[in-house]
């Protein structure tokens, strides 16, 4: 800054009042660009690694309207912002934030400012706080404490699914149901010529509770991560949430399940054992799968390798070809007899 202080205050007191069209202005307008002189005395607004555009562009006025009180002269009263500097002055150049749905609590009172420095700041989008910390600002940190958190949570994205504004989805949220999910998840993974009916009916949460769990996988409910696990109606308890625990309860059964050969139960078989009893996942995949009865096209819980499996279904059992073992076929009304 070379020139005298007290020219600097004129310049930029003419500025401010002449770009008003205020009439009893008496020094001549500057030649100079307006950045390069205008309203030198507040340089601290423009310093931040991120400048509002039109705060870059020194076009101050913009949004600081001169009255006909002179600026310096008056340290208040010299200037007005419309709504006092709350949404209405920022509708004047931006769309509206709060035409949607649902609005964030702030954003429709008009406080703009709770989240954004108007004149310049240290983050990108003018906030005043990166990631996360902008919102624990307000919310509580400690309720998104989660012994498995979603890691965009863990990573501070709360915006990967909440519009810090508005939405036509409650809370925000950038989709609704599944929507959400697949704008980070593979959709692939959901589709099948069978589909759980959960899935199919976009309801994730059932099963998942979106900021995290005290469960690996975000799970609602326990649910072994192992392939094998020790049969006890508690370890598949996110499963019996919604089925009839009976499923494997007895070696023979007309009644509780399908996968059965004549009485013999299969479930019970495969699962109902107190060391390595399987898990359901070792058969079914809990969201959707290219064969019939959610039955995975590959059977894990063999290393890194997975053995394909064909099964097919039929009117009264089913037909299980595992790796490059014989078919093993089961029938409800003629039980096969197995040596
Ligand atoms: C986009 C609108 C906008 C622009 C452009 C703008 N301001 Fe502001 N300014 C505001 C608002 C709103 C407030 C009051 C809110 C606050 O205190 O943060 C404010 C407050 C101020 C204040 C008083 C409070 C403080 O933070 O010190 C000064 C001084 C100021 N602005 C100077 C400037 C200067 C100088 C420029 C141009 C380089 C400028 N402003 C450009 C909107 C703007
Ligand atoms: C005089 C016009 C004007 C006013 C008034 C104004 N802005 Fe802006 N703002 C702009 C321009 C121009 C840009 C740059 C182009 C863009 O991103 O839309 C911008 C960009 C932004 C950005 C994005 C910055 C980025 O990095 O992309 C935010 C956030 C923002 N403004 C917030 C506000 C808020 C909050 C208010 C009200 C308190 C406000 N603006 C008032 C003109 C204005
Ligand atoms: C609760 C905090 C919060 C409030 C309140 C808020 N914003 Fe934002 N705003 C954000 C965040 C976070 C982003 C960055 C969005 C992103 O990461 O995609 C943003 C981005 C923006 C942008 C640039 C991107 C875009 O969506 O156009 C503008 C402009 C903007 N805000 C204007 C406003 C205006 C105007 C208001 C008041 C009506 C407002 N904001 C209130 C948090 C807030
Ligand atoms: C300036 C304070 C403030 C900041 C910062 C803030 N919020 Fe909010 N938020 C509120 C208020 C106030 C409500 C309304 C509370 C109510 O209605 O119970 C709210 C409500 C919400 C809701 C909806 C809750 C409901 O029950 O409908 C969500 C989701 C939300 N905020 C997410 C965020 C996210 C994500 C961020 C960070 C990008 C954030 N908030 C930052 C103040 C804030
Ligand atoms: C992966 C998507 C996702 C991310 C990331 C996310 N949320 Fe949410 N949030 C949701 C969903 C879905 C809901 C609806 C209710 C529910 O399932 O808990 C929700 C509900 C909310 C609510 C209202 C209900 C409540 O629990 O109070 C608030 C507030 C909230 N989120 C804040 C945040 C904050 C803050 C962050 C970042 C720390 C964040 N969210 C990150 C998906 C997400
Ligand atoms: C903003 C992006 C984003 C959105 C939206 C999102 N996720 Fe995620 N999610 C991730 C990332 C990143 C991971 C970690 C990498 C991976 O497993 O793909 C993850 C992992 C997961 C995991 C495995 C967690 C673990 O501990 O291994 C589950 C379960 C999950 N997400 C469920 C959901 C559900 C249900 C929704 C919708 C309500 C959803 N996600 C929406 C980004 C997202
Ligand atoms: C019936 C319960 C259930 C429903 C409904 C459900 N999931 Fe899952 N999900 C699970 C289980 C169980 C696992 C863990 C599987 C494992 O351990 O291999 C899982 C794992 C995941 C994973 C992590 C996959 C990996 O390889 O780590 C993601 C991502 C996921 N689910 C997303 C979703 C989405 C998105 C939806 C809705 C479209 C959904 N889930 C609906 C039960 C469910
Ligand atoms: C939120 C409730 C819910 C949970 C939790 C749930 N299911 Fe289901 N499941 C259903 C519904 C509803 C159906 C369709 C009606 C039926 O067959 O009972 C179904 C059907 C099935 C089917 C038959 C699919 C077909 O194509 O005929 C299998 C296999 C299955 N579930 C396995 C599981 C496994 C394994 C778990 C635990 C990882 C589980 N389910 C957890 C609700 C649930
Ligand atoms: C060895 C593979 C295998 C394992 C392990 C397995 N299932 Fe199944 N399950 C099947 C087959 C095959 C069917 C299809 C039966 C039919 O419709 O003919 C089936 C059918 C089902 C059905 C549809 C209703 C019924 O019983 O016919 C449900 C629900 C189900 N399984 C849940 C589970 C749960 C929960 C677990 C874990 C506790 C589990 N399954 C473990 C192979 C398996």
């Amino acid at each position: 800054m070379n020139a005298p202080m007290g020219k600097i205050i004129s310049l930029c007191t003419a500025l401010l009042l002449g770009a008003a069209g205020v009439a009893f202005v008496s020094w001549e307008r500057p030649a100079q660009a307006a950045g390069e002189m205008n309203c030198g005395c507040h340089p601290q607004k423009v310093s931040g690694p991120y400048v509002h555009q039109p705060v870059k562009a020194f076009e101050c006025e913009s949004c600081h309207k001169a009255t006909d009180q002179r600026h310096p002269k008056v340290k208040k009263g010299a200037f007005t912002l419309t709504d006092n500097g709350k949404a209405g002055l920022c509708n004047e150049c931006h769309e509206r934030k709060d035409n949607k749905k649902f609005v964030h609590g702030p954003v429709g009172s008009g406080d703009c400012l709770e989240c954004h420095d108007i004149h310049q700041s240290n983050n990108k989008f003018q906030l005043k706080e990166p990631g996360s910390a902008l919102c624990f600002s307000c919310h509580e940190k400690a309720k998104f404490d989660r012994k498995y958190p979603h890691p965009p949570i863990a990573e501070g994205k709360c915006t990967g699914c909440h519009d810090p504004h508005q939405s036509d989805f409650k809370y925000m949220l950038k989709g609704g149901g599944s929507q959400l999910c697949v704008l980070c998840h593979d959709p692939s993974m959901f589709k099948g010529a069978s589909e759980h009916a959960p899935v199919a009916a976009g309801e994730c949460d059932s099963c998942h509770a979106t900021h995290g769990t005290q469960y690996p996988k975000l799970l609602r409910r326990y649910f072994p991560e192992e392939f094998y696990a020790p049969f006890d109606k508690g370890n598949f308890a996110l499963c019996f949430g919604c089925h009839a625990p009976g499923l494997a309860d007895d070696q023979r059964t007309g009644a509780d399940t399908n996968f059965r050969n004549g009485m013999f139960n299969l479930h019970f078989l495969h699962v109902n054992k107190p060391d390595k009893g399987r898990s359901c996942k070792v058969c079914h995949d809990p969201h959707a799968s290219s064969q019939q009865r959610l039955i995975s096209s590959k059977v894990s819980g063999f290393g890194r390798w997975r053995i394909p499996i064909r099964y097919t279904k039929t009117e009264v059992g089913g037909t299980c070809v595992v790796g490059c073992h014989k078919p093993k076929t089961y029938d409800r009304n003629d039980p096969v007899v197995y040596r």
